[in-house]
């Protein structure tokens, strides 16, 4: 079965986006001076509604295209513009605002995302490409959880989680702002907020 089935089977019964992720949404300030975002494998669009509704243009690329229609469903009801690119980040290169019309025609989109999210979703190629996806200054802010995760949850399994101190260095070539590794409630993560140098 394809990434792409196996997703498409698990958010079949989903009707609603997922809640924004509180990482991000603790980055409003840092958020507030972004033209333009991309999340990354941001499955039903919770973040990407939240980064969409404070008027920043935003992208969703996920795997799934059930988990796509959900959040275009929910960016239909809630008058938000939502772009939505159903990409295998396994397989295909990170989108770039130039391939979405509106970004491209736009002032904003020279050559790279403001911001770059990425929650719960390790492939390390595209994070450690990050950097050549930002502007200049632009941020990524990175959520994984840490293998110390697994001494009290079965998920995410083992090829799906980093190692203790191992996300700066993934996302290599970028600054880091902040990084924090621990308990969040009941998950083991690592949180980084970095920035592509000027
Ligand atoms: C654990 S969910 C995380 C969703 C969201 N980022 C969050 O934090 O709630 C993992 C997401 O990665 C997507 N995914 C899995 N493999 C993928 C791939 N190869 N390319 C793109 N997205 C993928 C899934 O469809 C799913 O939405």
């Amino acid at each position: 079965m394809s990434a792409a089935e196996r997703w498409d089977a698990k958010y079949a019964d989903w009707q609603e986006p997922s809640p924004a992720s509180d990482f991000i949404t603790g980055q409003a300030g840092l958020l507030a001076d972004c033209p333009t975002a991309v999340d990354l494998a941001g499955g039903t669009g919770g973040t990407a509604l939240w980064l969409a509704e404070r008027g920043i243009d935003t992208a969703l690329v996920d795997v799934s295209d059930r988990a796509l229609e959900i959040a275009r469903n929910a960016a239909a009801e809630r008058g938000v513009p939502l772009h939505t690119i159903c990409a295998d980040l396994e397989a295909d290169p990170l989108p770039t605002p130039a391939q979405l019309t509106r970004l491209a025609a736009s002032a904003v989109s020279d050559g790279g995302w403001h911001a770059v999210v990425c929650t719960n979703f390790l492939h390390r190629p595209p994070l450690g490409a990050l950097r050549d996806f930002l502007v200049p200054g632009g941020i990524a802010l990175v959520l994984i959880a840490t293998v110390d995760n697994l001494l009290h949850n079965a998920r995410p399994g083992r090829p799906f989680v980093v190692e203790r101190g191992e996300l700066p260095e993934v996302c290599s070539g970028l600054d880091t702002i902040s990084f924090d590794e621990g308990w969040f409630g009941l998950r083991h993560e690592a949180r980084l907020v970095a920035r592509r140098p000027s």
